[in-house]
């Protein structure tokens, strides 16, 4: 017995003495003070000595148990404090690791052009008008001349709610609304969303924006449609800028006209981006009708007006050089990143 009290000690203290973790730790532990423990299960056999030998046994068991112990709990501690040291170690702050900025979003870039037009439009005294996007067939057309046969609405073919309400073609309906509501002098741009059945490709899609303008007053002429018209290509493409007015038909004006401005990359002498034209066009505009000023109950014997419509998609593309309208709705991170 004497000879396995020793062995035991002897193997405790060598496994001990290599021990790594707590947990290996506390296996030992259990394997050797264990109530099932090789200790334990040699005092059992206490019983067969004789009565001399059992004290002698009896505190050389004491003594190899409390030698285990005490190297247990030394190990533990000594465990420990290596933990301790690790885990500081882990959690120590590097104040000179360089820090993790956070990825902020910004403007879209319609809404970065849309709110540069808006700015301009302010400064010459405009408001901000608007109207919904399920509209009345009357405010889409009817009101604005474009009566159920109207050749038009070909060119406008949209999605319809019922047979008399649909997804506005244009904002130009806001005008009908403005001055249902507004005595003159009104002077507004009204920008929003508008919708075709148009099928996507590079310059198409369902869904894209306009920017309405409208101005009504006393002696409101041509003039003042030019004047307006100028000062804002001035100031969205450069001071340099000319614009040029072309004929051209809109049920709701009378005259009406296109109006290109001069390409802001080449000047006017003819590129890739104006196809060699020199001119770019960006709007359709003209003198309102003097049956869409009574319609919306306006007297075009004494009131007149001008109204323009842009194309947003169109500025954006030429401002920042986009070829393909899809670009703009993708959410493709890479295209947005670049605004
Ligand atoms: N609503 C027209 C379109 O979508 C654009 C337009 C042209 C608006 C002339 C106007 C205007 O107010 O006077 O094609």
């Amino acid at each position: 017995m004497k000879q396995q009290l020793e062995n035991i000690k002897a193997e405790a203290a060598a496994k001990i003495a290599e021990v790594q973790s707590r947990a290996e730790l506390d296996a030992l532990k259990i394997k050797y003070l264990g109530k099932k423990g090789e200790l334990t299960a040699i005092l059992k056999q206490m019983g067969k000595l004789t009565a001399e030998e059992r004290p002698v046994m009896g505190q050389l068991a004491n003594e190899v148990r409390s030698y285990i112990e005490n190297f247990i709990s030394e190990t533990g501690e000594k465990i420990k404090a290596v933990e301790t040291e690790k885990r500081l170690e882990a959690e120590a702050i590097d104040v000179t690791v360089p820090g993790k900025s956070n990825a902020l979003g910004h403007k879209h870039p319609l809404s970065i052009v849309l709110d540069e037009v808006k700015d301009i439009f302010f400064g010459m005294g405009f408001n901000i008008a608007s109207g919904p996007e399920v509209e009345w067939d009357y405010y889409n057309f009817e009101a604005l001349n474009i009566p159920e046969d109207h050749p038009a609405r070909d060119t406008q073919d949209t999605f319809y709610i019922t047979e008399k309400m649909l997804l506005r073609t244009q904002t130009s309906p806001v005008q009908i609304r403005v001055m249902e509501n507004q005595a003159p002098p009104i002077r507004v741009i009204a920008p929003g969303r508008v919708y075709r059945s148009d099928a996507v490709d590079a310059t198409h899609s369902p869904i894209f924006h306009q920017i309405e303008g409208l101005v009504v007053d006393k002696g409101i002429t041509m003039g003042d449609l030019k004047g307006c018209l100028e000062a804002f290509a001035k100031s969205l493409y450069g001071e340099d800028t000319k614009i040029r007015l072309r004929p051209h038909h809109f049920p709701f004006t009378e005259p009406s006209c296109e109006i290109d401005v001069s390409c802001f990359r080449c000047g006017g002498k003819g590129c890739p981006m104006c196809k060699g034209e020199g001119w770019i066009e960006i709007l359709g505009g003209g003198m309102v009708h003097p049956k869409v000023l009574k319609t919306g109950g306006i007297d075009p014997e004494v009131y007149s007006g001008f109204a323009f419509g842009i194309g947003l998609e169109r500025l954006v593309m030429f401002r920042f050089n986009v070829d393909d309208i899809r670009l703009y709705y993708d959410n493709d991170i890479r295209f947005l990143n670049q605004f």
